[in-house]
Formats: structure tokens, C-alpha cells, sequence
């Protein structure tokens, strides 16, 4: 196990995989360490690692630029393994390592984190058991009640990709990662409509002014360019987007809904403007009720669109009064469409420039070309 990049780089950790513990691979680090250097999240950051294992995630983090570091753990081992790291990096007193069970008492870990007194934490890595997954959302909530967050904190939490991590309210997750079995979900803190959370609005926004939300929902098998065009033209407009992906969809999707959600979020680059959520049954007009939005976003491509989009917009003006279809035209991508996507790709069409560049790998997976 080796410091991928930064100041330590290419420097071994003595410590490595010890018997409860199960690492993050270095292949893993090394794409979640340049996802999230592309956002900035590592400068200045005060990480907390949870599950610290070997400590290689903070670890990774200090030589990447990171501040401060706490790393918890619960197994006595991987503290001593912690300690190792630390000394042969020589680190110090920028990371602290302590011992704490976690999922016992989401409010005494949250006392004792608060006691450490290093200030509110900007990036989080949870990389629990994977049995123990579901007993996280209580925890990562508590974190953030606790005021124990910053507020444009960001959340990776890693587990198996065969399963997904359901966020708490307090979180919304803004992108997903796949490495083979492994999957990092990014969160952060979610926008309550009228509060203004995320500090970027707020630096835009006039005093006073509420954050203004649309919902984008749809079948999203593929995303395209299309709908990416339709998202970026949308945040001219609103402040912030929820894109709803459709789970129960009529139609047989050729994607899983969590193949869905991760091109997404590749696609949108962790825009922490953009929601990423799944849109279970019912009506859309009701969904964005309970998501608090009263805007529903559709794009428009050439004409043939209009009939179906006018009733649709009219029979959810009809079924939830009070909500409103805004349109936004399609411009360079109007002839783009998941259907004909889906059409091309199994004929071994190229599809080069229509589709984010993970779609374009995983339609090629899925029709063998
Ligand atoms: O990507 P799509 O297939 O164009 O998305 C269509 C979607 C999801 C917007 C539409 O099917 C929808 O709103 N479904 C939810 C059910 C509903 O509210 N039906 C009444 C609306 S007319």
C-alpha cells in the first residue's frame, strides 16, 4: 500500500492490511484521490475518516493538502497500524487517531468528534463494513445536525456496488463512483428550500432572494448530451435542479436504475448544484411537491415534441395546480434522443460527442462492440 499522489507520493505505508480490516485498494484511491482533487476538496480540507482502517484514505488526503486529519477507528490493530503510518510519513499532529465505535451511539461519537475541537469538517470518507452500511445514514445525519460540518461539506462513503447507499434527509447525493465491485457515493448537505445552504448561491444570490429549484425528471437510459445541454442551459436559470430518475418506468430500461444514477453523476461532474435522486412511482407533480419545488423542467428537441410535451404539461397543471412546465430548447444535440442512442449503438454506430463518454463505454459493454 502506497501514497498515490501529492507531497508523500509513491511513499510504501508499513502498515497495510491488517485482519478485520479491508482497505481501499490502491486502484480506488487513486481514482476517488483525482476525482476529488478536481473538485479542490482536498485543499485546506478537515477530513474525517471513518472506518480509517490503515489510515491510507486521510493519509492520502494530508499529502494532497489537506489540514487536519482525524482518523477513526474502533479495531486496537489498525490503531496501531494508524500509528506506524503516521510515523513513517512523520505527519505529527495533523492527524489524529482515535478510538471510538461508531455505530453504537451516533451521539456520543458526535460529543467525542466535537471535543477534538479541530474545527468543522469539510470532507468526510465513511468506508464502513459492508454489513453494517444501512446503521451510516443515522450516523452521517448526526454528524451534520451536530453542526460538526461545514457547509459545503462532501461525503464519500464506499461500499459494494451491488447494493446503494440510502442518504438521510440531511444528504443528497450530487455523484456516484464505480471501481468494479467498489462504489463511492458522493453527498452533501441537502438545499431545504428557502435556506439558501449551499454558501456559492448564497454568494449570487440578493439577500433574502430563496434559491429557485426545477425538477428534471425522466427515464435518463442513456443520459445524453442532450439532457446534459438541457441541465447546464436549466442552471442559467435555477439555482438548483433535481434530476429524478424514473425507477418504474413502463418502458424496459436497458440500464439498471443505479447504471442510471452513476452516468449521471459522472456526466455532471459532481455539480453540487444538481441533485441526483430516484423517482420511485406516483405523479410527478407529487414528487416535486415533496421535494418543495414547484417548477417541473422539460426539454424541447424539433416538433414532434410539442404535441406530447403541451399535454403533459397541461395534465400536470391540471393535477397539481400550482406547478409549472418551463421549457428549455435543445440546440445542438435536437436529434439526440436515448431511443435512437440505444438504436445506434446496438448497430455499432459511433456515437462520439451524443453521449458522456461513460455512456458511450458502457452501451459499447453492453452490445459487445
Ligand atoms: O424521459 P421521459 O420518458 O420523457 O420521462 C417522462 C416522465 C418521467 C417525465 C413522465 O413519464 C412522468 O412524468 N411520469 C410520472 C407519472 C406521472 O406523473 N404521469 C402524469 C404526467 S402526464
Amino acid at each position: 500500500m502506497r501514497i498515490i499522489a501529492g507531497k508523500y507520493g509513491g511513499r510504501r505505508l508499513p502498515a497495510s492490511i491488517s485482519g478485520s480490516t479491508r482497505p481501499t485498494s490502491d486502484r480506488v484511491r487513486e481514482a476517488l484521490g483525482s476525482a476529488l482533487a478536481a473538485r479542490s476538496a482536498f485543499d485546506s480540507a478537515v477530513v474525517l475518516d471513518l472506518f480509517a482502517g490503515t489510515g491510507a484514505l486521510g493519509l492520502e488526503a494530508l499529502s494532497r493538502g489537506a489540514r487536519r486529519v482525524v482518523a477513526v477507528e474502533n479495531n486496537p490493530q489498525a490503531l496501531r497500524g494508524i500509528l506506524a503510518n503516521v510515523r513513517e510519513l512523520g505527519v505529527g499532529a495533523d492527524l489524529t487517531s482515535i478510538k471510538l465505535d461508531l455505530l453504537k451511539s451516533p451521539a456520543a461519537a458526535c460529543k467525542r468528534l466535537g471535543e477534538l475541537d479541530v474545527g468543522r469538517f469539510t470532507l468526510v470518507f465513511a468506508d464502513p463494513p459492508y454489513a453494517e452500511l444501512p446503521g451510516l445514514a443515522p450516523l452521517l445525519d448526526a454528524l451534520v445536525r451536530n453542526h460538526l460540518c461545514a457547509k459545503h461539506v462532501l461525503f464519500c462513503v464506499e461500499h459494494a456496488s451491488t447494493t446503494q447507499f440510502e442518504a438521510p434527509s440531511t444528504l443528497s447525493i450530487c455523484g456516484s463512483y464505480r471501481y468494479g465491485d467498489t462504489s463511492v457515493t458522493l453527498l452533501a448537505r441537502s438545499l431545504q428550500m428557502g435556506e439558501g445552504d449551499d454558501p456559492s448561491m448564497q454568494e449570487s444570490l440578493p439577500p433574502g432572494r430563496r434559491p429557485s429549484a426545477a425538477v428534471y425528471a425522466g427515464s435518463f437510459d442513456p443520459i445524453t448530451n442532450g439532457h446534459v445541454a438541457i441541465i447546464r442551459s436549466g442552471l442559467v436559470a435555477f439555482d438548483r435542479i433535481i434530476v429524478a430518475v424514473l425507477t418504474n418506468t413502463n418502458k424496459k430500461p436497458l440500464f439498471s436504475v443505479d447504471e442510471r444514477v452513476e452516468m449521471i453523476g459522472d456526466a455532471i461532474g459532481g455539480d453540487l448544484r444538481v441533485e441526483i435522486d430516484r423517482f420511485e412511482h406516483g405523479l410527478l407533480v407529487d414528487y416535486a411537491r415533496s421535494k418543495s419545488v414547484r417548477v417541473v423542467l422539460r426539454g424541447l428537441r424539433a416538433v414532434g415534441d410539442f404535441e406530447h410535451e403541451l399535454q403533459m404539461a397541461n395534465m400536470n397543471r391540471h393535477l397539481g395546480p400550482g406547478i409549472e412546465t418551463v421549457f428549455i430548447m435543445a440546440n445542438d444535440y435536437f436529434y439526440v434522443s436515448s431511443t435512437l442512442i440505444k438504436e445506434a449503438a446496438a448497430l455499432g454506430g459511433d456515437l462520439h460527442g451524443m453521449v458522456p463518454e461513460l455512456v458511450e463505454r458502457k452501451l459499447r459493454e453492453k452490445f459487445g462492440r
